[in-house]
Protein backbone atom coordinates (compact mmCIF):
# COMPACT_ATOMS: atom_id res chain seq x y z
CA UNK A 1 0.00 0.00 0.00
CA UNK A 2 1.51 3.41 -1.25
CA UNK A 3 1.45 6.40 1.64
CA UNK A 4 -1.01 8.29 -0.57
CA UNK A 5 -3.42 5.37 0.00
CA UNK A 6 -3.04 5.54 3.61
CA UNK A 7 -3.77 8.79 3.48
CA UNK A 8 -6.80 8.61 1.53
CA UNK A 9 -7.95 5.74 3.47
CA UNK A 10 -7.53 7.82 6.55
CA UNK A 11 -9.39 10.92 4.76
CA UNK A 12 -12.19 8.47 4.93
CA UNK A 13 -12.35 7.75 8.53
CA UNK A 14 -12.11 11.04 9.19
CA UNK A 15 -9.58 10.89 12.25
CA UNK A 16 -6.90 12.88 10.40
CA UNK A 17 -5.60 15.70 12.49
CA UNK A 18 -4.25 19.00 11.28
CA UNK A 19 -0.67 18.93 11.75
CA UNK A 20 0.59 22.06 13.88
CA UNK A 21 4.17 23.24 12.43
CA UNK A 22 4.92 24.91 15.76
CA UNK A 23 4.44 21.76 17.54
CA UNK A 24 6.94 19.27 15.13
CA UNK A 25 9.36 22.79 15.55
CA UNK A 26 9.56 22.00 19.43
CA UNK A 27 10.02 18.44 19.01
CA UNK A 28 12.86 18.71 16.70
CA UNK A 29 14.06 21.41 18.65
CA UNK A 30 13.96 19.40 21.68
CA UNK A 31 16.04 16.34 19.59
CA UNK A 32 18.35 18.31 17.51
CA UNK A 33 21.74 17.38 19.46
CA UNK A 34 20.68 14.17 20.20
CA UNK A 35 22.83 11.42 18.27
CA UNK A 36 20.26 8.58 17.07
CA UNK A 37 17.48 11.49 17.29
CA UNK A 38 15.34 10.62 14.44
CA UNK A 39 13.58 7.42 16.24
CA UNK A 40 13.30 9.81 19.08
CA UNK A 41 11.97 12.25 16.87
CA UNK A 42 9.28 10.12 15.19
CA UNK A 43 7.88 8.18 18.75
CA UNK A 44 7.25 12.32 20.11
CA UNK A 45 5.20 12.79 16.53
CA UNK A 46 3.48 9.94 17.03
CA UNK A 47 2.45 10.29 20.81
CA UNK A 48 1.35 13.56 20.28
CA UNK A 49 -1.02 12.44 16.97
CA UNK A 50 -1.20 8.52 16.84
CA UNK A 51 0.38 7.96 14.05
CA UNK A 52 3.44 9.83 11.62
CA UNK A 53 1.32 12.49 9.39
CA UNK A 54 3.27 13.44 6.20
CA UNK A 55 3.61 16.98 6.74
CA UNK A 56 5.17 15.90 9.85
CA UNK A 57 7.72 14.01 8.23
CA UNK A 58 8.53 16.33 5.27
CA UNK A 59 9.49 19.16 8.27
CA UNK A 60 11.63 16.22 10.06
CA UNK A 61 13.32 15.62 6.58
CA UNK A 62 13.91 19.20 6.05
CA UNK A 63 15.64 20.02 9.69
CA UNK A 64 17.61 16.46 9.95
CA UNK A 65 18.99 16.51 6.32
CA UNK A 66 17.92 12.70 5.87
CA UNK A 67 15.67 11.90 3.18
CA UNK A 68 12.13 10.98 3.12
CA UNK A 69 12.90 7.31 1.80
CA UNK A 70 15.41 7.32 4.91
CA UNK A 71 12.57 8.55 6.95
CA UNK A 72 9.96 6.12 5.14
CA UNK A 73 12.36 3.29 5.84
CA UNK A 74 12.39 3.69 9.66
CA UNK A 75 8.68 4.49 10.17
CA UNK A 76 7.64 1.45 8.18
CA UNK A 77 10.66 -0.72 9.61
CA UNK A 78 9.40 -0.82 13.22
CA UNK A 79 5.57 -1.95 13.92
CA UNK A 80 5.19 0.70 16.82
CA UNK A 81 5.29 3.22 14.19
CA UNK A 82 1.78 3.91 12.18
CA UNK A 83 1.40 5.28 8.93
CA UNK A 84 -2.07 6.35 9.09
CA UNK A 85 -4.49 7.28 12.00
CA UNK A 86 -5.34 5.02 14.69
CA UNK A 87 -8.02 4.33 17.26
CA UNK A 88 -8.12 5.17 20.72
CA UNK A 89 -8.44 1.23 20.88
CA UNK A 90 -6.23 -1.34 18.94
CA UNK A 91 -7.71 -4.63 18.31
CA UNK A 92 -5.55 -7.17 16.61
CA UNK A 93 -7.03 -10.48 15.48
CA UNK A 94 -4.23 -12.99 14.30
CA UNK A 95 -5.21 -14.59 11.34
CA UNK A 96 -2.35 -17.27 11.52
CA UNK A 97 -2.88 -21.09 10.20
CA UNK A 98 -3.66 -22.28 13.44
CA UNK A 99 -5.84 -19.68 14.40
CA UNK A 100 -7.02 -20.37 11.57
CA UNK A 101 -7.95 -23.50 11.28
CA UNK A 102 -9.93 -22.94 15.20
CA UNK A 103 -12.10 -20.63 13.27
CA UNK A 104 -10.50 -17.15 13.01
CA UNK A 105 -11.98 -16.31 9.96
CA UNK A 106 -15.29 -16.31 11.36
CA UNK A 107 -14.06 -14.66 14.64
CA UNK A 108 -12.67 -11.76 12.43
CA UNK A 109 -15.98 -11.62 10.23
CA UNK A 110 -17.68 -10.29 13.64
CA UNK A 111 -15.43 -8.21 14.52
CA UNK A 112 -15.75 -6.23 11.33
CA UNK A 113 -19.73 -6.58 11.26
CA UNK A 114 -19.97 -5.45 14.84
CA UNK A 115 -17.62 -2.40 14.19
CA UNK A 116 -18.55 -1.92 10.85
CA UNK A 117 -15.61 -1.61 9.01
CA UNK A 118 -12.80 -4.15 7.29
CA UNK A 119 -9.45 -5.51 8.77
CA UNK A 120 -6.96 -2.39 8.50
CA UNK A 121 -9.77 0.16 8.89
CA UNK A 122 -11.03 2.55 11.94
CA UNK A 123 -14.34 3.66 13.19
CA UNK A 124 -15.02 6.48 11.73
CA UNK A 125 -15.42 8.27 15.35
CA UNK A 126 -11.80 7.25 15.93
CA UNK A 127 -12.21 4.84 18.57
CA UNK A 128 -11.18 1.44 17.57
CA UNK A 129 -8.86 0.66 14.64
CA UNK A 130 -8.93 -3.39 13.51
CA UNK A 131 -6.08 -5.14 12.35
CA UNK A 132 -5.21 -8.72 11.32
CA UNK A 133 -1.35 -10.16 12.65
CA UNK A 134 0.06 -13.34 11.59
CA UNK A 135 1.01 -15.25 14.56
CA UNK A 136 1.23 -14.35 17.80
CA UNK A 137 2.87 -17.00 19.18
CA UNK A 138 0.07 -18.47 21.43
CA UNK A 139 -0.79 -20.46 18.66
CA UNK A 140 -2.52 -23.58 21.35
CA UNK A 141 -4.85 -21.24 22.90
CA UNK A 142 -5.73 -19.37 19.61
CA UNK A 143 -7.87 -17.85 18.13
CA UNK A 144 -6.01 -14.69 19.62
CA UNK A 145 -7.36 -11.00 20.01
CA UNK A 146 -5.35 -8.57 21.62
CA UNK A 147 -7.34 -5.49 22.77
CA UNK A 148 -5.00 -2.45 23.80
CA UNK A 149 -2.16 -4.92 25.32
CA UNK A 150 -4.69 -7.63 26.72
CA UNK A 151 -4.87 -10.92 25.40
CA UNK A 152 -8.25 -13.10 24.69
CA UNK A 153 -7.86 -16.73 24.12
CA UNK A 154 -10.08 -19.22 22.56
CA UNK A 155 -11.93 -16.17 21.00
CA UNK A 156 -15.52 -17.57 19.45
CA UNK A 157 -17.90 -15.27 17.67
CA UNK A 158 -20.26 -15.22 20.76
CA UNK A 159 -17.32 -13.31 22.67
CA UNK A 160 -16.84 -10.82 20.15
CA UNK A 161 -19.54 -8.58 21.85
CA UNK A 162 -18.01 -8.86 25.16
CA UNK A 163 -14.39 -8.29 24.61
CA UNK A 164 -15.52 -4.82 22.67
CA UNK A 165 -17.66 -3.92 25.81
CA UNK A 166 -13.88 -4.40 27.71
CA UNK A 167 -12.83 -1.41 25.71
CA UNK A 168 -14.11 1.53 27.68
CA UNK A 169 -15.55 3.64 25.07
CA UNK A 170 -16.18 7.55 26.08
CA UNK A 171 -20.02 8.32 26.25
CA UNK A 172 -20.54 4.63 25.97
CA UNK A 173 -20.64 4.62 22.50
CA UNK A 174 -19.85 0.76 22.13
CA UNK A 175 -23.83 0.71 22.99
CA UNK A 176 -24.01 1.65 19.27
CA UNK A 177 -21.23 -0.30 17.62
CA UNK A 178 -22.84 -3.61 18.41
CA UNK A 179 -25.51 -4.76 16.97
S1 LIG B 1 -1.43 -18.67 14.56
FE1 LIG B 1 -2.46 -17.39 15.95
S2 LIG B 1 -1.12 -17.30 17.64
FE2 LIG B 1 -0.07 -18.53 16.19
Amino acid sequence: MTYDTYIADSEKTGTQRVVDPETIRKILDKHSREQGALIAILEDIQAEYGYLPEEALRMVGKRTGRSLVDIYGIATFYHAFSLKPRGRHLICACSGTACHVRGAPKVIEEFERQLGIKAGQTTPDGEFTFQTVNCLGACALGPIVVVDGHYFSNVKTAKVKKILMSAPVEGNRIENVVA
